[in-house]
């Protein structure tokens, strides 16, 4: 058996939680022969809900569930964690866009830092989901300077599997037929499915969808508002999807998948000329061990190249308006 893994989800009573903490606990994030400790976080009012949640986790009797460590302290329940999934926060609800959700959950996010700094395993590698993501994960990271800036990440993978369905759909291939489609940028309306890099079959999708109207219009739109639009039919953000994403990001951290994939890192020294310090939605890929690299020499068109740099400017607006927590 593998050295225990502790994993912590935030909002460990909110609906992604409720779709996720089982997943990770069967060993479906991190592999049938990985022992996991949860560590659950939620603010103290919901104290006996999440007592409910745990009492469920008991009794799925998980053979890989070693440990549960819970409560409402982040001081307290970060202690050395490996894997921080950061959910907790408040979500949109119709007619909002995700920046609106900024000055109400950026606190929350300055908190988590500074307890991951303190108690967490310095290795650790914390995904942010809560809303907006990019930049609370970069408030995320200015709060954790003891924590390389490397393992901090947003989720942006939600956008990729909406992004590969669509093409899929389109002309009728498998998903797993889909490649090499990242998503640029910010989890905003401004975030870059980029169709011109993309492969069905190994085939570039532009060789095989020759309707460059419905794919700069229609389907970019559609990724970019599907959030929205769920939230419109759901009256609640996407959950399950959410949850299923978010296992996806730490399956392709963890295993060597030879694939890109979609991550919101820190943007560093980086060949696309995007500023240097943002968490930037990028192609990945990764070394199997939860380390990842950008893929430097994606050629991207002018098209694509300014579609990307106006999500670049939307981040810095973010950042600018919460300057004082950085
Ligand atoms: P939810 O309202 O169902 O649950 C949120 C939970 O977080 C609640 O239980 C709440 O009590 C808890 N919480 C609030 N503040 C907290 C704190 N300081 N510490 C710990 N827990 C805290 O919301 P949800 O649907 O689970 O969504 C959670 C977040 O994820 C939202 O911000 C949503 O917009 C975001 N989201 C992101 C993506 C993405 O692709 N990046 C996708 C879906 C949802
Ligand atoms: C999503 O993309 O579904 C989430 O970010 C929730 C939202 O606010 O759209």
């Amino acid at each position: 058996m593998k050295p225990l893994k502790r994993v912590l989800v935030t909002g460990g009573c909110g609906q992604i939680a409720y779709n996720l903490l089982f997943r990770i606990a069967s060993g479906e994030m991190l592999g049938y022969d990985q022992p996991i400790a949860l560590h659950i976080l939620d603010v103290e009012s919901m104290k006996d809900i999440l007592q409910g949640v745990v009492y469920e986790l008991e009794d799925c009797i998980y053979p890989l569930l070693k440990e549960i460590k819970y409560g409402s302290n982040p001081y307290e329940v970060f202690k050395d964690v490996d894997i921080a999934l950061l959910v907790g926060a408040k979500p949109r609800g119709p007619g909002m866009e995700r920046k609106d959700l900024l000055l109400e959950n950026a606190k929350i996010f300055e908190q988590m830092g500074k307890a991951l700094n303190k108690e967490a395993n310095k290795n650790v590698k914390v995904l942010v989901v809560g809303n907006p993501c990019n930049t609370n994960a970069l408030i995320c990271m200015k709060n954790a300077p003891d924590i390389c800036k490397k393992n901090f990440f947003a989720m942006t993978r939600l956008d990729q599997n909406r992004a590969k369905y669509q093409i899929a759909k389109k002309v009728n291939a498998d998903v797993k037929n889909v490649k090499n489609l990242a998503v640029w940028g910010n989890h905003s309306t401004t975030m870059v499915p980029d169709f011109t890099n993309a492969l069905i079959n190994e085939d570039n999708l532009l060789t095989v969808i020759k309707d460059g109207e419905w794919l700069k219009t229609s389907f970019m739109q559609l990724i970019q508002k599907r959030g929205a639009e769920i939230i419109q039919k759901r009256q609640k953000s996407s959950a399950a999807s959410a949850a299923n994403a978010i296992i996806d990001t730490i399956k392709s951290l963890y295993n060597k998948e030879g694939e890109w994939f979609s991550l919101a890192v820190h943007s560093g020294k980086n060949t696309y000329g995007i500023d240097e310090d943002l968490i930037f939605s990028f192609p990945c890929i990764s070394d199997g061990s939860g380390n990842f690299e950008i893929i430097n020499d994606v050629k991207l068109n002018d098209f694509i190249y300014d579609k990307i740099k106006l999500s670049e400017n939307e981040l810095l607006e973010e950042k600018n308006s919460i300057c004082h927590l950085l």
